[in-house]
C-alpha cells in the first residue's frame, strides 16, 4: 500500500526553547530564514506524500498562516516589484494541501498521533517530528517508505548514538535482518548507559501501521503523565512486524539548543547565497579564537 498521508505533531509546549516559545510555536523558529516545519513539510512532499495533517494546539496559529496564501503581502511585494520574494511567498502557499487538527491538551506525542485517527483511517501513514532535521541525498522519510515497500509493517528511523547519549532516546532491542535493517523485539525509553540493549536510537521519522490507533486508545499515561508513542510501539512490535532502519544522512536535533546551532551553521555553509562569505567569516573567527 502506498504511503499517502503524513502526520506532523506540533502541539508540544517547546519548554526547552523558552522564552522564544512563550508566544510563538517552536516549529516556526527558523533555521536562518526558513521555519523548521517548512523543511519537514517539504521532506514529506519530496517523499511522495500527498496529504499532510499538522497537529496544532493553542498559540500555533502562525503555522496555519505560514502555509496559507497571503494576499496582502503578495500584493505589497508585487507593487514594489519584488518578484523574487513574491515567488518565494507564493510558492509556500501553494506547497501542499495541509490540514490541521487541534490537540486540545498537550497530553503527549502518543495522544497527538491518536488525534490523527479519523484523517488517517485504515492505511499505513508517516509521522515526522519537527525537532529532527535530516540532510540527506534521498529524503529520510522516502528511505523508510522504500523499506516499507519491501518489508510491510512499521518502520522506525534509527541512528547509532554514542553510549553516553543512549539515556536521551528510545532505544531498540532488536535483531539484525541485514546491514542497517533490524527487526524490533522491544523498545526501552531513555535507559541508563549500562542497561541499554543497543545504541540504536529512534529518531523522529516513522511509517506506522494503522493498528497503532487501537493500541494508543488503550495506552495509559506513562512517563511525565503523557501518553507515549513509544509505549504503544512496544505493544505493536509484539503483534506485528516493526523494523528499524539506519538511514543515510546527517541528523540535527533542533529541539536542543546545541543541535539547533549546529543545524544553523551547517545549513548556512551549504547555502549558495551565504556559504562562501559565512565560511570566510568562520575561518577568521577560528583564527582569532586560536
Ligand atoms: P517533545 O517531547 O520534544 O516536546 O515532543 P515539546 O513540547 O515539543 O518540546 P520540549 O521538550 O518541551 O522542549 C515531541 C514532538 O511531539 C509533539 C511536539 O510538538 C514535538 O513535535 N507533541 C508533544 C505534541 O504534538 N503534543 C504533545 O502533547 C506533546
Amino acid at each position: 500500500m502506498r504511503i499517502r498521508k503524513a502526520v506532523i505533531p506540533a502541539a508540544g509546549m517547546g519548554v526547552r526553547f523558552l522564552p522564544a516559545t512563550k508566544a510563538q510555536p517552536k516549529e516556526m523558529i527558523p533555521i536562518i530564514d526558513t521555519p523548521a516545519i517548512q523543511f519537514i513539510v517539504q521532506e514529506a512532499l519530496d517523499s511522495g506524500v500527498e496529504d499532510i495533517l499538522i497537529i496544532t494546539g493553542r498559540g500555533k496559529r502562525a503555522i496555519e498562516d505560514h502555509f496559507d496564501r497571503s494576499p496582502e503581502l503578495e500584493e505589497f511585494l508585487r507593487a514594489k516589484g519584488k518578484t523574487e520574494q513574491l515567488e518565494l511567498v507564493g510558492r509556500i502557499g501553494r506547497l501542499a494541501d495541509v490540514h490541521y487538527i487541534r490537540q486540545k491538551e498537550a497530553l503527549g506525542l502518543g495522544h497527538a498521533v491518536l488525534c490523527a485517527r479519523k484523517f488517517v483511517g485504515g492505511e499505513p501513514f508517516a509521522v515526522l517530528l519537527g525537532d529532527d532535521l535530516v540532510r540527506s541525498k534521498k529524503p529520510c522519510l522516502e528511505q523508510l517508505i522504500d523499506l516499507y515497500a519491501e518489508l510491510p509493517g512499521t518502520v522506525l528511523a534509527v541512528a547509532e548514538v554514542p553510549p553516553e547519549d543512549v539515556s536521551k532516546y528510545g532505544i531498540l532491542d532488536a535483531e539484525p535482518v541485514r546491514e542497517g535493517v533490524y527487526r524490533v523485539k522491544d523498545l526501552v525509553e531513555k535507559p541508563p548507559r549500562d542497561k541499554a540493549p543497543s545504541r540504536l536510537a529512534v529518531i523522529g521519522r516513522y511509517v506506522i501501521s494503522p493498528s497503532i490507533f487501537s493500541i494508543l486508545a488503550e495506552t495509559p499515561p506513562g512517563a511525565g503523565g503523557e501518553i507515549q508513542l513509544t509505549d504503544a510501539l512496544r505493544v505493536l512490535c509484539r503483534e506485528e512486524p516493526v523494523y528499524g532502519l539506519i538511514f543515510e544522512g546527517r541528523r540535527y536535533d533542533t529541539g536542543d539548543k546545541l543541535g539547533y546551532l549546529q543545524a544553523t551553521v551547517e545549513f548556512a555553509l551549504e547555502r549558495p547565497d551565504l556559504g562562501a562569505d559565512f565560511r570566510a567569516y568562520l575561518k577568521q573567527l577560528l583564527k582569532a579564537l586560536a
